[in-house]
């Protein structure tokens, strides 16, 4: 089959076109992204000149790109990882948030309608669900907790979740959605925790700790995500949402240490910084559904899952300082040079 993998050159969707290759040697990958910030087609390299293989520079946004893409390629599959996805950007410019997350969305679908398609599968998020406390570790997300958000991000992202049901409903399109907790391994952009955390720990930079550490986000290797995904477009009914999360809550504080601990860095190097506004205290899910329905259970356990990240930053260090001797520099100087430093 033909698939377009939006936003592939992203973190969890470059991961997946690596997976879908891999494993499914007969179908053909189209990788459409715009290439913002977070896009990185040095990432793309191992598979650049795969037969099967495809790059397209396009934004999502873009319908008459959108549809002449459908047109040449007459995908049977879309999985849109395509987004705006770090939390503290929406919180500074929540604009293109709505404009990727949402119209973006919208055009991809209008696409599939046109010219039809087998599967239309919507990237979501746990953060959908907003946060549970932090005093009742017996809570979990399930496909049935009210749509409740905190942040520009998940609510552009709710939004298109809605969206994408509401295509179900009235058109009849075969979607399905896949609503996952935070991901973690190769190739994750350097402004997401944990390889903020690397990238600074092996430049014994401050490590910028938000309020007291005690946020809990339930992390799940990202070949778990890509595997729950696969099996989603492959067996997963037209209509439904899976959750997909690991039973793995960590407090962020015990990640940035144990980040220190396998790379012989002292934790003198932990700043608490002012807090997140808005910041979410726990997300975990309950991947019940997925499991019971389609088999599937991570298979990679934290300990494992962190050293394999970790030994990948450090085999593939131009990656990441080509990435933060850039732009990066001024980004990193707006969101983390004026945050007070908490006692
Ligand atoms: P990322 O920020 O690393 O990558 C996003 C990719 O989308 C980039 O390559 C970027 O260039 C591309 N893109 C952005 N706007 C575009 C546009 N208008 N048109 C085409 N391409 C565009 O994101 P990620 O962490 O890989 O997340 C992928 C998806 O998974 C997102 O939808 C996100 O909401 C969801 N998700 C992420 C996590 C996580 O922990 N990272 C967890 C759950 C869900
Ligand atoms: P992040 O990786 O941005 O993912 P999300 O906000 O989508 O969960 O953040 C994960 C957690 O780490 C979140 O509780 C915020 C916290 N955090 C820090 O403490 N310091 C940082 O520099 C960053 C980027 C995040």
């Amino acid at each position: 089959m033909t698939v377009i993998v939006t936003g592939g050159a992203g973190f969890i969707g470059s991961n997946f076109i690596f997976y879908m290759l891999n494993n499914h040697p007969d179908d053909r990958v189209i990788c459409l992204d715009k290439l913002t910030y977070a896009g990185n087609l040095s990432t793309l390299k191992p598979v650049m000149n795969h037969p099967n293989f495809r790059f397209v520079k396009l934004d999502i946004c873009d319908r008459a790109g959108v549809y002449h893409l459908f047109e040449e390629e007459k995908p049977d599959v879309v999985v849109n990882f395509a987004a705006e996805s770090h939390v503290d950007r929406s919180i500074e410019n929540p604009e293109i948030f709505l404009q990727t997350n949402i119209i973006g969305t919208a055009v991809l679908m209008d696409a599939c309608r046109k010219y039809g398609i087998q599967r239309y599968h919507q990237v979501s998020t746990d953060e959908v669900y907003g946060d549970l406390p932090l005093d009742r570790p017996d809570l979990f997300f399930t496909e049935d907790t009210p749509i409740h958000t905190s942040s520009p991000y998940s609510s552009s992202k709710a939004a298109a979740d809605l969206l994408v049901l509401a295509y179900h409903r009235t058109y009849g399109l075969p979607v399905t959605i896949s609503r996952c907790s935070n991901t973690y391994g190769p190739s994750h952009f350097p402004t997401k925790l944990i390889p903020l955390m690397i990238a600074n720990a092996l430049n014994d930079k401050p490590l910028p700790v938000y309020g007291k550490g005690l946020n809990i986000r339930d992390w799940l290797y990202v070949e778990d995500h890509c595997k729950a995904i696969d099996l989603i477009i492959r067996n997963g009914r037209a209509g439904e949402v899976f959750n997909v999360g690991g039973h793995n809550g960590k407090r962020n504080i015990d990640i940035v240490k144990l980040i220190c601990k396998e790379l012989g860095k002292p934790e003198s190097l932990i700043t608490y910084v002012e807090n997140r506004k808005g910041h979410d205290l726990r997300y975990a899910i309950d991947p019940t559904n997925i499991h019971n329905e389609l088999g599937w259970l991570p298979e990679t356990k934290f300990e494992d899952g962190i050293r394999k990240t970790i030994r990948w930053y450090l085999e593939h260090r131009a990656w990441w300082e080509e990435i933060i001797s850039g732009e990066y520099q001024n980004y990193y100087e707006k969101m983390y040079g004026n945050r007070a430093v908490m006692s």
